[in-house]
């Protein structure tokens, strides 16, 4: 892939990294920054042979196949815009919109433009995340119950993301995207989510968005997704998913803690890993961040989508989706009552029902739980399904 990137900072380089890693084919040959000492730098540092301080002139530069947007929140639009008059393919880094409303016309102008578009959401391409939806897929946990998911870090590190009008909301926007996903990829893209309650406050920072919240989404299925964000958060990046279903449970931790453990006096040592507040004492570095973070896998997909003329798993629907339900959730943390998702178009199923939970032990009981003892009991608790009356069949005594 021949590839503009839109944005020279933190994510363009990390995209960049990931990108152009491991000899991949791929490369960056335009780079589009707002300022020129910043543009040529990102040029040397990764090979690219263009470099500009227009937008446009890198979107349109005839080699270009593909247009990977890592702009501020406010400016992705536009840049999607622009992505559509030139008919360039385009992916874009989260959250999609500052809101749905911004996200469905970005929606609905690839789809008239018929470009190919990916919604670059990372935390859904972890290697970790992509194994347990495969177990999740297969059935392992049974019908998925709930999903949590945790982003919480000391806070983000440019200006733009502190003003409200250029993010377009705290912690729930640039945060909360993420778990929102993750948690509906869990329980199902295709089941509905009907509303959210939402709890946020402006707890630390002098800012005007919050810079904690912790959400409920509710589905169609009766499956609950959970989200837990800060920007007040101490002691580094914790980005932690947990999955519950009728038969089974995964726990993932993506970043703090995962088995890597370093201590030093501080003698030599630099980076330690993203929004890490140390790097003197014990230490908790990432093997390889950006393949830990879901960048190679998520780059590998959406280019081999585009290659072969089918949508990638994550799309500006998705990304559409995504900003209704954190909309919801800041009008929750307003009326402090359940607000529905406001999804004008909705592509997933719809009139489902919960799954029958019930499990029959005999032809009048059904059974409530199974449990063998420290004593050695086996215990039945069973409902009969004639009168509700709950009794206990105590059997095999040690
Ligand atoms: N895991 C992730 O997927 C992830 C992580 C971090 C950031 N992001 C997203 O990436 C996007 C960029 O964030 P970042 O962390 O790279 O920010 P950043 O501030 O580090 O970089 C932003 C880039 O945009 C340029 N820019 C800033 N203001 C501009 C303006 N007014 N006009 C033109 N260019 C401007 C900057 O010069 C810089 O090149 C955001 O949408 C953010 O939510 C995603």
């Amino acid at each position: 892939m021949k590839i503009a990137m839109l944005g020279s900072g933190f994510i363009g380089r990390f995209y960049a990294g990931s990108i152009q890693g491991q000899r991949r084919p791929d490369r960056i040959i335009s780079i589009y920054s707002r300022r020129e000492e910043s543009a040529r730098k990102f040029a040397d540092d990764y090979g690219c042979e263009h470099w500009t301080t227009n937008m446009e002139e890198a979107i349109a530069h005839p080699e270009v196949q593909i247009v990977c947007i890592a702009l501020p929140n406010n400016l992705h639009e536009a840049a999607v815009h622009l992505c559509c008059k030139h008919k360039k393919a385009v992916i874009t880094t989260k959250p999609l919109g500052r809101n749905a409303v911004e996200a469905r016309r970005m929606l609905e102008a690839v789809e008239s433009a018929g470009i190919f578009a990916g919604y670059l959401e990372d935390l859904v391409y972890t290697p970790k995340f992509l194994r347990a939806y495969e177990s999740v897929k297969n059935g392992a946990l049974g019908r998925i119950l709930w999903a949590k998911s945790r982003e919480t870090h000391p806070g983000p590190h440019s200006d733009w993301f502190w003003d409200l009008e250029q993010a377009g909301g705290g912690c729930i926007l640039d945060l909360g995207c993420h778990c929102v996903e993750i948690a509906r990829s869990f329980i199902g893209k295709d089941i509905r989510p009907l509303e959210v309650m939402c709890w946020a406050d402006t707890q630390v920072k002098p800012i005007d968005a919050e810079d904690h919240a912790i959400g409920l989404v509710k589905y169609e299925n009766g499956a609950i997704g959970q989200f837990e964000v800060s920007w007040t958060f101490r002691g580094g990046m914790d980005l932690r998913d947990e999955v519950m279903g009728t038969e089974g449970t995964i726990w993932i931790n993506n970043f703090l803690r995962t088995g890597f453990e370093m201590f030093t006096t501080g003698k030599g040592e630099g980076y330690t890993a993203e929004k890490a507040e140390s790097n003197t004492g014990w230490l908790f570095p990432m093997g390889d961040e950006a393949n830990d973070l879901g960048y190679n896998h998520m780059f590998t997909e959406m280019f081999n989508a585009l290659e072969k003329g089918v949508e990638p798993r994550e799309t500006f629907y998705d990304g559409y989706v995504v900003n209704a339900i954190l909309d919801a959730a800041y009008r929750s943390a307003k009326t402090k009552l359940w607000e529905p998702v406001q999804l004008d178009i909705w592509r997933g199923r719809t009139g489902v029902t919960r799954d029958s939970h019930l499990t029959e032990y005999d032809t009048e009981h059904y059974l409530v739980k199974e449990e063998l003892t420290h004593y050695g009991a086996r215990k039945l608790i069973l409902k009969n399904k004639q009168t509700g009356k709950i009794t206990e069949k105590v059997s095999d005594h040690a």
